[in-house]
């Protein structure tokens, strides 16, 4: 690892105030670590039923959601990243997606809480956004939602899979009243965590939630710190069945890029969300823009676009 990397993971690291520390050939390793927490019991099975789920009076912030705007490119470019993750279920079954990228700041909460808002928007699927990001989460202030219990508490086993689940109150009530329907968004928020959060989500707890909540949703997206810095994500992955990678214009470096890419070799990668591009080869008028594009196996470094689903 570079003294570059090694100084962001310093500094993610105090930055959420925790005293982890990691191996610093984390990136190389792709496979499962074995489990440092002592194995929990399973949790009761219950069967769930979405209208009981506790609902709250979410308020999500329209800048952290331009998908909830009517129209606009925001909207535009999340409904085209949308169909490329519906053609990707096509090639192979696919309904759990990690988002993750290598360092922080790249995106990857505002790129899973679109996509879900985008997949939840317009369609009866039902969706599934769990916050697996438990040293710094933020969906739920993205979301304007209450962060009491959460996937941490599930993971400790002191709450249920219902018992961690919100949806909106409004939407569910019917009255949507300057917010466009959410109601088929169902989130997890991340709970509270103590310094152990690489623990609590190698204890293969993760797993068995997303093996329980399956049944009752199209799609589950999970949202991830960054992989470069922490292990969390690369346990996390494993509850996926595939991984989305975001980088940022400007900001992620190819060689970034690949490290991320190499830490999920051994996963699915569905490719890159480039996020926060200002020009790119199909519009130069707005902010955001994304495009997809995976790189292929010894290929050049010239960014060339490449669709979205090739593995590699
Ligand atoms: N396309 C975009 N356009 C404008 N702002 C963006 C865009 N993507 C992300 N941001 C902003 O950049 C900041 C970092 O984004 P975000 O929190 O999604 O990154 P992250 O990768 O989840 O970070 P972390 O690793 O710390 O969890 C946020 O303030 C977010 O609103
Ligand atoms: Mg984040």
């Amino acid at each position: 690892m570079s003294r570059i990397h090694e100084a962001l993971q310093r500094a993610y690291l105090e930055r959420g105030k925790m005293s982890v520390s990691t191996d610093v050939d984390v990136v190389e390793r792709t496979e499962a670590i074995p489990e440092l927490a002592e194995p929990q019991a399973p949790p009761a099975k219950t069967e769930l039923a979405l209208e009981n789920v506790a609902q709250y009076p979410w308020n999500p912030s329209m800048l952290a959601f331009p998908t909830l705007a009517e129209r606009g490119a925001g909207v535009e470019q999340f409904r085209s990243l949308r169909s490329r993750v519906y053609q990707a279920r096509y090639e192979a079954p696919l309904k759990t997606i990690l988002i993750a990228s290598g360092m922080p700041e790249e995106g990857k909460s505002f790129v899973v809480a679109n996509l879900a808002m985008s997949l939840a928007r317009n369609s009866i699927h039902h969706i599934l956004l769990i916050d697996g990001d438990l040293r710094r989460p933020t969906l739920h202030s993205m979301l304007g939602a209450p962060n009491s219990l959460g996937l941490a508490d599930y993971l400790v086993g002191k709450a249920g899979l219902a018992d961690i689940m919100q949806r909106d109150q409004r939407a569910a009530s019917g009255n949507t009243a300057g917010v466009d329907s959410i109601s088929n968004l169902t989130f997890i928020p991340s709970g509270k965590c103590a310094d152990n959060s690489s623990e609590l989500v190698a204890n293969h707890r993760i797993e068995e939630l997303v093996a329980s909540a399956s049944p009752y949703f199209d799609w589950i997206l999970i949202d991830a710190p960054p992989v470069l810095a922490v292990t969390d994500a690369m346990e996390l992955a494993r509850a996926a069945d595939a991984v989305l990678l975001v980088a940022r214009g400007a900001t992620t470096t190819y060689e970034v890029a690949q490290r991320t890419k190499a830490a999920f070799s051994a996963r699915r990668v569905l490719g890159f969300v480039l996020n926060a591009v200002k020009d790119t080869p199909h519009n130069r008028s707005y902010n955001y823009n994304y495009y997809y594009h995976a790189k292929p196996e010894g290929g050049s470094q010239d960014g060339q676009q490449k669709e979205f689903g090739s593995q590699g």
